[in-house]
């Protein structure tokens, strides 16, 4: 399936809507200073400068999932993430924005108590636009936690709608799988032929997403994703689930066969999900100082450092361009001024 009006209208035909929360394409640019130290052309996808609520990754996924919350006439939407998670901050906003009552259930996944930590950042924005906010601990008890809140709404006569931990699931990854084509569209404007993307990978829908776009494209592209937290096999198989979903409504299957296909790397995770550590902090600065372009502590910064060292290992190969998908994150970065 070559073209996006293809796509848009087998979806459609399928019951799957999206709202439009993105009216413009976001940036495809190269990255001058990097590409010449690393003697390789790099390339960067400018989603965090998605244009609402300070950008990031989810807004695609919203796009979707909202569409499918307004279709089952939710008045209210639940989801869940760490304390700082971009999710619940695209997700808080862009929700109150479309008439919607917001619960964020926020773990106390990451043990960092300072006060940017605990106060600023994408708490601030979640603030900003009233969202109910329930602080629970990081002890497997958030999905007891959600089925209880909704359980509670639903016995006031409400219609909830909950939206999984980075909006990974078959609906949100339909956004990269769409995405996939205004990669290519865009590429094919600056007469470049990509065949390798880097990005960040939490929870899965957007490396899955776009998985499923090329294969769906039928375009051979290799993704390279780097993990941010250090489950590997939970989150391939997870990657493969939401993949082989989104194929299906294409009556496609997927020719990533097992999970060996998938390029997932956990080798810069760190210490742990949203611990960055010196090489990371480097990276963020480096990439701020020679390009004026900002990366986030928890994602794109760990992401971005694992592509740089692969670079340099020769894990890809010379004389192709690579496009590094940039995922968001940018509020998040307030939540760690200390470390800067
Ligand atoms: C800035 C940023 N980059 C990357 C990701 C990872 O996306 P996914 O959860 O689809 O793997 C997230 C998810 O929260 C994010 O906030």
């Amino acid at each position: 399936m070559k073209d996006i009006q293809t796509f848009d209208a087998l979806l459609i035909k399928n019951g799957y809507n999206r709202i439009s929360l993105m009216n413009q394409e976001t940036p495809l640019v190269h990255l001058r200073h990097l590409s010449k130290e690393l003697d390789t052309e790099i390339f960067i996808k400018r989603d965090d400068l998605s244009e609402l609520g300070t950008g990031g990754n989810k807004l695609r996924k919203l796009e979707f999932l909202l569409a499918e919350a307004k279709s089952q006439r939710a008045n209210r939407i639940i989801t869940v993430g760490a304390r700082q998670s971009n999710h619940a901050r695209l997700t808080a906003i862009t929700a109150k924005m479309m008439g919607f009552e917001v619960d964020l259930v926020l773990k106390n996944s990451v043990p960092l108590d300072t006060e940017s930590y605990q106060l600023n950042g994408n708490l601030v924005l979640d603030n900003i636009v009233d969202a109910n906010i329930h602080e629970i601990p990081n002890d497997g008890t958030a999905s007891t936690f959600i089925s209880n809140l909704a359980k509670h709404y639903a016995s006031e006569g409400e219609t909830v709608y909950i939206i999984p931990v980075g909006g990974s699931n078959t609906i949100g990854g339909l956004g990269y799988a769409r995405a996939a084509y205004q990669i290519e569209n865009q590429a094919s404007e600056l007469g470049l032929d990509f065949q390798h993307i880097a990005l960040a990978s939490g929870s899965g829908g957007t490396h899955a997403g776009l998985v499923a776009g090329y294969l769906i494209m039928e375009k051979k592209m290799f993704i390279h994703a780097y993990n941010v937290q250090h489950e590997r096999e939970p989150l391939l198989r997870e990657t493969h689930d939401i993949t082989n979903q989104i194929l299906d409504i294409f009556h496609l299957k997927n020719q990533f066969a097992s999970l060996n296909d998938y390029l997932l790397s956990n080798e810069y995770v760190g210490e742990a999900y949203g611990i960055p550590n010196e090489e990371t902090l480097k990276t963020i600065k480096h990439l701020a100082k020679t390009e004026g372009i900002i990366l986030d502590p928890v994602y794109t910064g760990k992401a971005f450092t694992g592509l740089v060292h692969d670079i340099k290992k020769g894990k890809f190969p010379k004389g192709k361009p690579i496009l590094f998908i940039h995922t968001g994150g940018t509020a998040g970065v307030f939540a760690y001024s200390n470390w800067f």
